[in-house]
């Protein structure tokens, strides 16, 4: 009876004030008005309509498909890199904001499709790619060069950390697990230049997306929900922060 008693308190505990929030995080129709407003807030900040960011998409999706597929069969998998939805919406906004320097964090699919649209749209710009797992570095350096792009600018979290690399237009923040994303996150935006551009996967982590949206409103960067073009299979979704 005691030990029942101890059970049931401590199932209680489940529900305490961060339990609620994720499940308010979590809440289908709040993601659903979040990103109708994000849409339209978007397409004023970039000046550019949701419907031709849309094409861009297709656009891009037509060339990228035969990589993706290979690199999810090859290399990772597609739980692990990033969406399809995501690399064909990376490359759109390339196309319209025009980054001259890229940080690429978490190496893989993303590495290959800046390097893509760098050697075939924007010979100027350049991506840096940093991982916290040198291995991982290793098997995207090989995809790369298999498919004929430049094998170089890849490093380790460490490396980047010990600085003289500058600040970037275009941040890409996908790497380690969600404990090292949410402890790197404030040394990560440290390397956003003004103005900037940072993406952000996997918000469909409520405990993640908290603590994302917890330090951009703290840092005073406004943030755009993603949703309407970067859901997968696996709802994951990303998030656009403008400094
Ligand atoms: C979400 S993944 C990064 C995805 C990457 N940006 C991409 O587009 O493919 C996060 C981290 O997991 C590691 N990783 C990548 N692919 C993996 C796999 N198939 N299995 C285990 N870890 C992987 C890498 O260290 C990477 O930084």
């Amino acid at each position: 009876m005691k030990k029942d008693k101890l059970r049931f308190f401590k199932r209680l505990k489940r529900f305490n004030y961060g339990y609620f929030r994720i499940k308010i995080y979590d809440l289908k129709l709040l993601k659903l008005f979040e990103s109708r407003r994000d849409v339209s807030k978007l397409s004023l900040k970039l000046e550019v309509s949701p419907e031709l960011i849309e094409q861009r998409m297709q656009e891009f999706g037509r060339s990228l498909a035969p990589y993706y597929k290979d690199y999810v069969s090859t290399t990772s998998s597609d739980v692990m890199a990033m969406s399809f939805e995501l690399a064909t919406f990376t490359l759109a906004l390339c196309e319209i904001a025009k980054p001259k320097k890229i940080l690429d964090l978490g190496s893989g699919f993303s590495s290959f499709c800046f390097r893509y649209w760098i050697k075939n749209h924007s010979p100027n710009s350049e991506v840096l790619t940093v991982d916290d797992a040198p291995v991982w570095l290793d098997k995207t350096r090989e995809f790369l060069r298999h498919n004929d792009l430049p094998g170089n600018g890849l490093i380790t979290w460490d490396e980047l950390t010990v600085g003289g690399y500058g600040m970037f237009d275009l941040v890409f923040y996908d790497f380690g697990s969600f404990p090292v994303r949410k402890s790197s996150l404030n040394r990560v935006l440290d390397f956003a230049s003004l103005p900037s551009i940072t993406i952000l996967d996997d918000m469909h982590s409520g405990d993640y997306g908290l603590h994302v949206k917890k330090t951009l409103r703290e840092r005073t960067m406004e943030c755009f929900s993603l949703l309407r073009y970067t859901t997968d299979k696996f709802r994951r979704y990303a998030y656009l922060a403008i400094r």
